[in-house]
């Protein structure tokens, strides 16, 4: 479609890593800017002033002192488990068993995974996620369903068919053979098909044998520019299972390893309990993890460690990712308020333009796609949030007392929900508009 378009408001943007540099420095923040936008891509981002007599017959939508910036990015969700959000009393393996497999079971249904994709896809649209790394399940139908309805409202979305061969009921579960026949059939229907990105997903080592394993690392190397990813290190006594599965492995991260499953483009969700071999191994691989703090708090994991991973001389690739529906929350506000109070439980004191950054910049690059989503910038696709700052009473109270940048994004991450998003643009097409006209 084409577009030419100019949104004015403040604009907040990143020129570099705020855990490598000052969070000044990191950052590009003007009170009176402007993206400009044409054909679904930024085409400049800067001083109202400049773009407007740059290009002074685009037509323009003032959002007046509102947020402009880029959608979040949320690189580990499950859209099929949204209808089980919040389900009460129990930690990983019996939460798995009671709520997660039986709401999943449903998803061989292609009606129902089509209505239970447009669901969640609107859910993320309202809070501002504009692009996800989302889980399907075991059935090709659910996949099939998420990425035509992500496709139908624009969206750059990553998805992949769970492969379970183990340990699971059988009807969600496929054999080594036919989760590398279906995911490779997917691949070839969906992968770089407009904004769709094929992500191979075996779900966590306790639910595939040696030989999917082995599958799922042949077909990654056969498409490796596709997405992996599976679960790694969330909870003890997965850990021990696994070093019961795999004993001949070094632990947990050697049995990925092992099978060619670390690497660039590999996203492993949780990873909270590695040794420092693990740590180290991971690293050097090139993989990335998904934090997803909403999670590990609400089914009792454990407490990531982003000093010691991310605040160090050689970082790994962290991004933020609600983990729906482990994760209690759709909003990416919520979970850099987690990510927050993680790390005070910690010690840390976790800046919000690193949250932020990570939300956005630091989960488009777990998906390796960070040179076209996840920040406003020349070049890159128009996914755009508006964000209201003075959302409720109490945020409207607390923006009357900030002095920077960095306390109304403080704010916002600790004060915000839905609410604050006022509008999602998709390629440069407004997608949701929350319709709260009350500047
Ligand atoms: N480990 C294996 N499967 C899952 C899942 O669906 N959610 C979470 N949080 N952890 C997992
Ligand atoms: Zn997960």
């Amino acid at each position: 479609m084409v577009t030419n378009l100019i949104l004015k408001g403040q604009t907040l943007s990143f020129r570099d890593d705020p855990f490598l540099v000052a969070p000044d420095a990191a950052i590009d923040h003007h009170t009176d800017g402007a993206v400009w936008i044409k054909d679904g891509l930024i085409e400049r981002v800067g001083a109202a002033s400049d773009i407007v007599t740059a290009a002074p017959d685009v037509q323009v939508v003032d959002y007046g002192d509102k947020l402009i910036t880029a959608g979040f990015v949320d690189c580990h969700a499950h859209y099929p488990q949204l209808p089980i959000i919040a389900s009460y009393g129990e930690q990983l393996l019996e939460w798995l068993r009671k709520f997660t497999f039986p709401s999943e079971s449903k998803f061989s249904d292609y009606d129902y995974a089509a209505q239970a994709s447009a669901f969640y896809l609107d859910e993320c649209l309202k809070n501002g996620i504009t692009t996800a790394s989302v889980y399907a399940t075991v059935h090709s139908n659910s996949v099939d369903a998420f990425f035509e309805t992500a496709t139908k409202r624009g969206l750059r979305m990553a998805c992949g068919k769970v492969l379970m061969d183990r340990n699971a009921p059988a009807n969600l579960t496929d054999t080594a053979q036919s989760g590398y026949d279906q995911s490779l059939a997917l691949i070839n229907k969906w992968h770089n098909v407009d904004r769709c990105t094929y992500a191979i997903t075996p779900r966590f080592a306790p639910t595939s044998s040696a030989e999917q394993l082995e599958a799922a690392g042949t077909l990654w190397r056969e498409y490796p520019d596709t997405i992996m990813q599976t679960h790694l290190s969330e909870n003890k006594a997965e850990i021990d299972w696994v070093r019961e599965l795999y004993p001949e492995a070094l632990d947990y991260v050697g049995v990925y390893e092992h099978f060619g499953l670390a690497g660039p483009g590999a996203i492993y969700g949780h990873a909270i309990h590695m040794s420092e071999r693990e740590e180290k191994a991971l690293r050097e691989s090139g993989s990335a993890i998904a934090h997803c703090p909403t999670s590990n708090t609400f089914i009792g994991s454990g407490l990531f460690d982003m000093r010691s991973l991310r605040e160090c001389e050689a970082p790994h690739i962290v991004g933020l990712a609600t983990d729906v529906a482990g994760g209690s929350s759709m909003s990416m506000f919520s979970v850099m308020r987690s990510a927050y109070e993680v790390a005070q439980l910690r010690g840390y004191s976790l800046h919000p333009v690193k949250a932020w950054y990570l939300a956005s910049v630091g989960s488009a690059h777990a998906m390796r796609l960070n040179h076209k989503i996840g920040n406003l910038a020349a070049g890159m696709e128009a996914d755009i949030i508006i964000i209201d700052l003075a959302s409720t009473p109490l945020i409207k109270r607390r923006m009357a007392d900030v002095e920077t940048i960095h306390d109304v994004l403080f704010a916002q991450i600790i004060l915000a929900d839905d609410r604050a998003i006022r509008a999602t643009y998709a390629a440069g097409n407004l997608i949701y508009n929350s319709g709260n006209i009350d500047d």
